[in-house]
Order: structure tokens, then C-alpha cells, then sequence
């Protein structure tokens, strides 16, 4: 065992030395790489540019709401557009600025404010102002300094669903303050719910103009990533059929080009772990794999405490059982690490959740005569379950 170990440890050293790798740039594999090319896009590119146009010559221009599925090319299209028009813009000395904030990274509505000042060039602290005074100075910033900024808010339904659409109210009129500069708005979503969180003045002051991003066909996805694989690995190092296979899995589903590249990407570190020569299809489907258990990882990992110890109930009883048999277990390990139960009801709630999540299935079951009953079943392998919760001390306590 020791000897074996120390050999592959070996093998990793060696390889690592010898400089042998599949990747000629690796960083075309992440998923904040904008390509030169999008191709299957011309048409968005080009109405994102019309809309935008106008600025050039010192005219305003409609908001835009830019949707569609995950995957779909919307975060790389609205900054590869915004880049080119910043260049367009420098050469005639055009004071047009850009500023892009991901409203579910930002996490809330003071962090989107600092991210836009940033873009900027103006100094706010990290913390510590009202969010009007950040607002207040960001306006005056363009009215002194006469810009036009375009504001790019990414996954802005986030935003409205957490924050409401206050903020969104303030930028969407914020053109009345400005006597001199101009604000002008994209908001981007996979998620078209949030809508109908919207103040009606917001909603159509920000969807002035919207467009649609189409998931990709399994052939466009092919052909990305095979424009991809040519940045990033070098000659011979990836086989066609490697390629095909993660177009076709990830086309399967819905044409995400994200979970296309993913796969490629961790396709290319299993190979090259390996010590392969070439990244073949068995190295995607070891990949698809490797995907799925650290999604599974992530799940666990973010599960709310009393949704890990109702889970627990489930799986460590290591057979089907009924709601009311799981709610005892439930009840009874809250009793033992002195945490509150709660009622029959919300953990129903939390059971669809897990269920929803892929961590349970639930099996309506027929009792003959007397009517049917639910068992819940775990979907998911106890040991990984306990090697997971073990980072949590509560649950840790349990095991
Ligand atoms: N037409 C294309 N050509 C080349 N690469 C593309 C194309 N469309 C998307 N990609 C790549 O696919 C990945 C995902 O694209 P992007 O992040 O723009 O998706 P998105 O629509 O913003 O998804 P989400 O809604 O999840 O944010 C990125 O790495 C991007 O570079
Ligand atoms: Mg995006």
C-alpha cells in the first residue's frame, strides 16, 4: 500500500516536472473566459449594438433586458459588446463608461453600489455608508464629470428577489437627476419570475427593448467547443469523439454552453491525472461523474442544520420508512443534541425540499384497502452522507 502510494505521488512529481501537459491554456476553460468569436450569436451581438449605437453620437438609448437560459451566452455576449463599444468609444474620446456588477455575487444592494463605483475610479469604503450616499455620489460622479455609463446588473433577478425593486426604482429614474450625464441600463436573467415582482413603471422603463438568447443546438455546441479546445489543449491531445460526447451530454439537456465546458475541462484534468496522452470519451464519462458527486458535495454541504438532521433520520435508518416514522427519528436526535423540533409540517416542507434536491425520493405506496401511504427512500450513499457532514461539529456529534 505505502509502496504503491509512493510511486503514483511519484508518477504526479514526475509528470509535473517533465512539464507534460494536455493544456495549452488552461484558462480558456473558465467560465469568465470571453472568446474573440461567438459565433451563433451575430444576431444578439448585432441587436445589443443598435440598441447601444446611438450613445456614440451623444443620443440616449433604451434600456434593454437581456434573457434566456443558463448557458446561453448572455454574461459573455453583453461584455464582449460592451468591450468593443468602450473601444469604439476611446478612439473619439467619447466619455462612455461601463460598469457591470453580478447582483448574486455582489450579494447586496451596498456591495452592487461599491462594484459600480469601482468601475468608476471613485473611492467608497468597503462598508460604512448609507447606500443613498454611495447612490448619491455615484449620480454626481456622472453628472460632473458629464458620462454616460451603461450599467450592466447580471442575474438581476437576485436582486429583486431579495432586495425588491427600490433600487431598480432609483436607477430607472435616475435620468431626472442628470442634468448633464446619462444612466443607461442592461439587466440580464435566466429567470424571467422576477418580472412580476416589478413595479410597472421599473419593468417597462427597464425592458424598453428585450432580447432573447436561445439555448444552443448540439451541433453549435460541438462546434464552441471545438473553436475551445483548439485555445486550450494543444494538438492531438483531445480525440473528436471527446469533443462530440460533451456536446451531446450537455445538449441533452437544455444547450448550456457552461456544462459543455465544464465537462471538457474536467474531461481534460481526469486525462491528464491520469497520465493519458489524450483525452478520450471514457475521461468524460468518469467526468460526468466527478460533476455530479461534487454537486451532490455542495448540496449537502449548504443543507440548512435541521434539513441535515431530518436527512440524517432518513439515511441512517437504512430502510424505507414512512413520514410519521421519520418524524420520530427526526424528533428524537433533536431531543439528543438539544436543538428545537419542528412541527409535522415544516419538516414535510424540508422533506420536498431534499427531494427536489435529489437527496430523497419519495414512493407513494398502496396499502390495499386502507388507501396508500408515503415512504421515503435516500438517494443518495450514507458514507459519502457521513464523510460530508463530518465537517459540521453539530452533525459531527451524531455520526
Ligand atoms: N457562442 C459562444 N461561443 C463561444 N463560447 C460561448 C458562447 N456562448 C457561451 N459561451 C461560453 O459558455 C460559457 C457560459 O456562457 P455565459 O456565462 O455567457 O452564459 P449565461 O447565459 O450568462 O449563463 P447564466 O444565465 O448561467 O449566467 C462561457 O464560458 C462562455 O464563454
Ligand atoms: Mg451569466
Amino acid at each position: 500500500m505505502g509502496d504503491k502510494s509512493n510511486n503514483s505521488l511519484d508518477d504526479i512529481f514526475t509528470r509535473a516536472l517533465s512539464g507534460r501537459s494536455l493544456y495549452k491554456d488552461r484558462n480558456a476553460l473558465r467560465s469568465d473566459y470571453i472568446p474573440s468569436k461567438l459565433p451563433f450569436r451575430e444576431k444578439q451581438i448585432i441587436s445589443i449594438g443598435e440598441t447601444l449605437a446611438p450613445l456614440l453620437h451623444g443620443s440616449k438609448c433604451s434600456n434593454l433586458l437581456i434573457y434566456g437560459k443558463t448557458g446561453t451566452g448572455k454574461t459573455a455576449v453583453a461584455k464582449y459588446v460592451l468591450m468593443k463599444l468602450s473601444e469604439k468609444a476611446s478612439t473619439r474620446n467619447l466619455k462612455i463608461k461601463f460598469a457591470y456588477s453580478n447582483t448574486r455575487v455582489a450579494g447586496t444592494e451596498y456591495r452592487l453600489l461599491f462594484d459600480v463605483a469601482q468601475y468608476m475610479g471613485l473611492s467608497v469604503p468597503f462598508t460604512g455608508l448609507a447606500i443613498g450616499e454611495v447612490f448619491a455620489r455615484i449620480i454626481s460622479a456622472i453628472n460632473s464629470s458629464i458620462i454616460t455609463l451603461i450599467l450592466v446588473l447580471d442575474e438581476i433577478d437576485f436582486l429583486v428577489k431579495n432586495y425588491g425593486d427600490n433600487l431598480l426604482y432609483e436607477l430607472t429614474r435616475a435620468n431626472e437627476q442628470l442634468p448633464k450625464g446619462y444612466l443607461s441600463l442592461i439587466g440580464i436573467s435566466n429567470d424571467l419570475k422576477f418580472k412580476e415582482f416589478l413595479d410597472p413603471r421599473v419593468l417597462s422603463s427597464l425592458s424598453e427593448e428585450e432580447i432573447v438568447f436561445p439555448p444552443y443546438t448540439a451541433e453549435e455546441l460541438k462546434a464552441i467547443l471545438y473553436d475551445r479546445s483548439k485555445i486550450a489543449f494543444f494538438d492531438d491531445t483531445i480525440t473528436e469523439a471527446a469533443i462530440n460526447l460533451c456536446a451531446a451530454l450537455a445538449g441533452s439537456e437544455h444547450g448550456d454552453a457552461r456544462r459543455a465546458l465544464d465537462l471538457l475541462r474536467v474531461s481534460g484534468e481526469v486525462a491528464e491525472r491520469e497520465g493519458a496522452p489524450k483525452v478520450e470519451e471514457r475521461h468524460v464519462r468518469t467526468a460526468v461523474q466527478k460533476i455530479e458527486q461534487d454537486r451532490m458535495v455542495d448540496a449537502l454541504r449548504s443543507l440548512p442544520l435541521q434539513a441535515k438532521i431530518l436527512l440524517w433520520s432518513i439515511i441512517s435508518s437504512g430502510e424505507a420508512n414512512s413520514t410519521g416514522e421519520i418524524y420520530e427519528r427526526y424528533s428524537n436526535i433533536c431531543h439528543k443534541i438539544n436543538v428545537e423540533v419542528l412541527t409535522q409540517r415544516r419538516v414535510s416542507m424540508l422533506l420536498s425540499e431534499l427531494d427536489l434536491l435529489g437527496l430523497v425520493t419519495t414512493n407513494l405506496v398502496s396499502k390495499g384497502r386502507y388507501g396508500r401511504t408515503k415512504k421515503i427512500n435516500p438517494s443518495i450513499n450514507l458514507q459519502f452522507v457521513r464523510e460530508v457532514f463530518s465537517e459540521d461539529p453539530i452533525m459531527n456529534s451524531l455520526l
